[in-house]
């Protein structure tokens, strides 16, 4: 299997595991809707205050992270290799009247199709595993 088909083949499982996490109790999405944060405490305490920063978020998921960040006033991007969890974060932040930006695409890749600057470039758990090099 070369890259590409790796790649691909982790888009796909992530696509078919985004149904599934979005009705886990993990990520209680209920609520999440509800006004809840999905950052971890160790999380809060690294960020400090967000109001007012530019944060990238990269291997965003369907975006919980981004749009909790987003709800304390941060000015964010999510970006992530499934298209099914781009396209749900997008319909959390219509529906919870969020500002954030989604954008779909290979992380490496990131600067093809990102090109603002940020002050806080933020992933987390589950994340870096998936990359074969985490140089680009
Ligand atoms: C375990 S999840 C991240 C979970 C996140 N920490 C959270 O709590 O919601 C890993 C994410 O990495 C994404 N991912 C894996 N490989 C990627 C790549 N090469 N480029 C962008 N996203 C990738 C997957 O689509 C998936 O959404």
């Amino acid at each position: 299997m070369n890259e590409a088909e790796m790649f691909e083949t982790n888009r796909n499982t992530w696509n078919a595991k985004v149904p599934v996490h979005a009705d886990s109790e993990f990520y209680d999405l209920a609520n999440f809707r509800k006004g809840k944060s999905s950052l971890n405490k160790y999380e809060m305490e690294a960020f400090g205050e967000v109001c007012g920063q530019n944060i990238l978020h990269l291997q965003c998921h369907f975006g919980q992270d981004t749009l909790s960040l987003a709800r304390m006033g941060a000015k964010c991007t999510g970006v992530d290799i499934s298209d099914e969890a781009i396209k749900l974060a997008k319909q959390l932040n219509t529906e919870l009247k969020l500002d954030a930006k989604f954008v779909c695409c290979n992380v490496l890749d990131t600067s093809q199709f990102v090109s603002e600057k940020f002050d806080i470039v933020f992933t987390s758990y589950g994340t870096i595993g998936w990359l074969p090099d985490l140089k680009p």
